[in-house]
This record gives structure tokens, sequence and C-alpha cells, in this order.
């Protein structure tokens, strides 16, 4: 599905009308402690949302909900998150033009998080790969690279570069510190103290055995097996969403797995083109 120049990920409601979501989205009534999760898809979305719900919640509890469910985009219905009790935590890959007026004129927090592109780019790929009823076949890693990636036709959400800038620039005007951006790659390095950020920044006082039982539980493997056992599966056989798409978000979790995929050229083409669309701004990424 392709809507004001993004191709969209398969949610349901984005196949079955993808601007009324949006509109819908953008008008949604929102309180003034909602927090909003921003990112782009693969990301690590699933994981900073999980830290999230335990710092609001503040108990290190897997939340049962299916975390698809809980994507504005991809609920059945924004009822769902109509009746969510305070404080709501939202999901989306939305670009910052598209996020709920009510909640930018508030001054809501919203919780942004920005990995590496070339690692983002490789976890796409293996995502895309193992559902080819919803993604068609996207070929090996180098065509995959070639022909939705870096292809300004198709890119996912507008691409990672507009997505991003779109956000900086939107963090530039931030006056009131509304936006917090996580790096994925200083999460995984220095989980504690990434971890104490955001609680501070959620303006919630945690202790630190309660942010090491956070950290704990949140942990690659720790997340990947409670999403196996925990997490109620049932509502994804509604959602009409592939399941091998499902079983397949917690799949390596580590930072420089391009360095696996990328060939010298590819690698070659991709900072050249990363010069240049980032040549106005300031965003840091790591890809050592
Ligand atoms: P990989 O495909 O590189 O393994 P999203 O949640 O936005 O869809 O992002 C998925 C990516 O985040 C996947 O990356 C996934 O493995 C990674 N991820 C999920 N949980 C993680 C964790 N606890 N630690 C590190 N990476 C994690």
């Amino acid at each position: 599905v392709m809507f004001d120049g993004m191709a969209l990920p398969p949610f349901p409601p984005l196949i079955n009308n993808a601007k009324k979501r949006f509109e819908d989205i953008r008008s949604l009534d929102c309180r003034q402690d909602d927090v909003l999760l921003v990112a782009y898809p693969k990301s690590g979305t699933h994981w900073i949302w999980e830290i999230v719900c335990m710092i609001l919640k503040q108990k290190a509890e897997y939340s049962k909900e299916p975390k698809e469910f809980l994507f504005l985009e991809a609920m059945p219905d924004l009822d769902v998150v109509r009746n969510l009790p305070s404080p709501r935590p939202m999901n989306t890959h939305l670009p910052y033009r598209w996020l709920p007026t009510q909640h930018i004129e508030n001054g809501g927090k919203i919780v942004h998080v920005l990995r590496n592109p070339k690692d983002v780019c490789v976890s796409i790929f293996h995502h895309a790969k193992v559902a080819p009823t919803v993604h068609g076949d996207v070929g090996d890693f180098q065509t995959f690279f070639k022909t939705r990636f870096m292809n300004p036709k198709v890119k996912l959400m507008g691409g990672w570069f507009k997505y991003e800038k779109e956000f900086e620039e939107a963090e530039k005007k931030d006056k009131r510190g509304a936006i917090f951006t996580v790096h994925y790659e200083n999460l995984k390095k220095n989980p504690i103290h990434e971890t104490r950020r955001l609680a501070d920044f959620l303006n919630i006082d945690l202790r630190q055995e309660d942010i090491a039982e956070i950290v704990d539980k949140c942990s690659f493997q720790k997340l990947k097996q409670a999403d196996e056992t925990v997490k109620d599966q049932s509502v994804f056989k509604e959602s009409g969403l592939p399941t091998t798409l499902i079983n397949n978000l917690y799949r390596k979790g580590e930072i420089g797995d391009w360095k696996n995929h990328f060939t010298v050229a590819m690698n070659e083409q991709f900072d050249t083109v990363f010069k240049e669309e980032m040549r106005d701004s300031d965003i840091d990424i790591q890809f050592e």
C-alpha cells in the first residue's frame, strides 16, 4: 500500500483504508500524560516499548497484549487505545507530520528511537523475506537494498532519511523538551544508564534495583522468550498478519550485523547517499 509518498507496512487497517486510519490518528483525542513511542520500522520499537511500559507501571512485568495490537496504525479499532487507562503508551511508525496534533499541542511526551540505518536495512530485509505473501519476493540482500531500501519509489514510510530528518527538525523546534531520542546502540551498550535517562524523562522515580530488573527482563533473550510464552497470540490470527512476521520480531538483536551483509560497493554507495542526504543534519549515527 502507498500513501502520501510512503510505502506502508502491511497492517490490515492500512490495507483497508490508509487515509482514514492516518487521519483518525492525527485527530485522536489525547491526554496530557500520554506517551508516544515513535520509530522507523526495525529500530528497536518493541524493545523500548516494553521498557517504557515497565517504567510507567513501575513494575518489571511484561505486558500481556501482543504489541502489534498497540500500534496506532495496526490495532483493529482505535477504540482499543481510547479505552486504555492513563498513562497510555502509544506506539507508532508514522512520521512526525502525521502524529496526533493534540499530543503535539499539549507538549505531550515523545520517545523517539534511532538506529544505525545499515542495521535497520538488514533487519527489514530479514523481516520482509519471511513474509512473501505481504511483502512480495524481495530477492537476495543486494536486490532488496537496490530495489527496496534505496528505491525512492517504494521506500518504507517514505524512507529512513526523510523520516529521520523530519524528526530532527521537529526536535530542534521542540522548546519544551517533549521529545527524547534513544539510540539503539547506546541502549544496547549501556542499558542501565539509558533506562535511567528514560525514566527521568518520564518523571518516574525508580530505585536502582528496579532499573536493573527492567533491564534484565528486557534483555534480548528474555524478551524473545517472553514473546513466545507470555503474549496472547490469538489476536494475531484475527489480524490477518502472517505468523512468520509475528514470530520473527526478535531475530539477532546485535549492533553491526550490516557488516555481514553489505558488500564494499554497497557500503560505499550507502555512505555517499548518507553524506548527501544528511549534509545539513546533526544526527549522530555510530556505524562502528
Ligand atoms: P535485528 O533484526 O537486527 O535482530 P522493531 O521492534 O522496531 O521491529 O525492531 C526489531 C529489531 O530490534 C530486531 O533487530 C530485534 O532483534 C531487535 N531487538 C528486539 N529486542 C531487542 C533487545 N532486547 N535487545 C537488542 N535488540 C533487540
